[in-house]
């Protein structure tokens, strides 16, 4: 239909973009896009290659022959890359840690830019990332820059990590922290709110809050099923 919108969500990490972007698609009968996701998903690649962010001849060399398919399900989305399940690998603490480095390298970024914009072409889209305000979508209707403060953030991330996992809370402040920084300091498409975003602090609010602030901003470009 002519009414659908593109609604971006920006933010530092663990400040619940992914959760509440999911769910507002769910209630829009949006489609979501992990645009971390996809970042992760390269940096998951060329790290397997023996591949460096530095190493940028080569890692655009190997770009065309990585494929990214985000598959969604009922409790999240899979992550196949080049025909391989990857979507717990995705997510590991050695990503974490190599993934805002690749997130630097222009060519790779055009490319992903590319790709997230094709699948925003139609409309009825909820994208979340760093840059979709100001780079991928800067005609979405909706714009919401989402944070917490960075304890907050680190706890939210705390709860979801596993037994093997290993990792400390004052470890996640660091890795968070560090990953933030890299992110807004960078050149290309830094973090940061857009000049018609919405900022929404969700340090005090929980999820259902938080969904429903976003679509009250939605009603007035389109009409919300209750
Ligand atoms: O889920 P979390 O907030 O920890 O991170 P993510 O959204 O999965 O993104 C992982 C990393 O990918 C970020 O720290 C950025 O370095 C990069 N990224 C980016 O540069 N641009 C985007 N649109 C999305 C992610
Ligand atoms: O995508 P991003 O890194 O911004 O954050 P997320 O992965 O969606 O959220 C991190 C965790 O915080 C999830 O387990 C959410 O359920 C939780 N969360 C929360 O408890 N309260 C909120 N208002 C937002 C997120």
């Amino acid at each position: 239909s002519t009414d659908r919108i593109n609604i971006a969500i920006d933010g530092p990490a663990g400040a619940g973009k992914s959760t509440i972007a999911r769910r507002v698609a769910e209630r829009l009968s949006y489609v979501y896009v992990d645009t971390g996701a996809m970042y992760r998903a390269a940096t998951w690649y060329f790290g397997q290659r023996g591949i460096e962010p530095e190493d940028e001849e080569k890692l655009l060399q190997m770009l065309p022959d990585l494929v990214i398919e985000l598959i969604p399900e009922p409790d999240g989305q899979r992550v196949v890359i080049n025909g391989q399940d990857a979507t717990d690998e995705i997510r590991s603490i050695k990503v974490n840690a190599k993934v805002s480095r690749y997130a630097q390298v222009e060519g790779l970024r055009s490319r992903l830019v590319a790709l997230q914009r094709q699948m925003a072409l139609r409309k009825g889209v909820v994208m979340d990332g760093r840059d979709i305000g100001t780079t991928v979508l800067p005609d979405a209707e909706v714009k919401v820059f989402m944070t917490a403060s960075v304890e907050e953030r680190a706890r939210r991330r705390f709860n979801e990590m596993k037994e093997q996992d290993q990792i400390t809370m004052e470890q996640l402040i660091q890795d968070m922290a560090r990953r933030d920084r890299l992110d807004q300091e960078r050149k290309i498409s830094p973090l940061r709110q857009a000049e018609d975003a919405v900022l929404l602090d969700t340090t005090n609010l929980n999820l259902e809050e938080v969904v429903n602030v976003i679509i009250s901003m939605c009603r007035s470009f389109v009409r919300v099923r209750e």
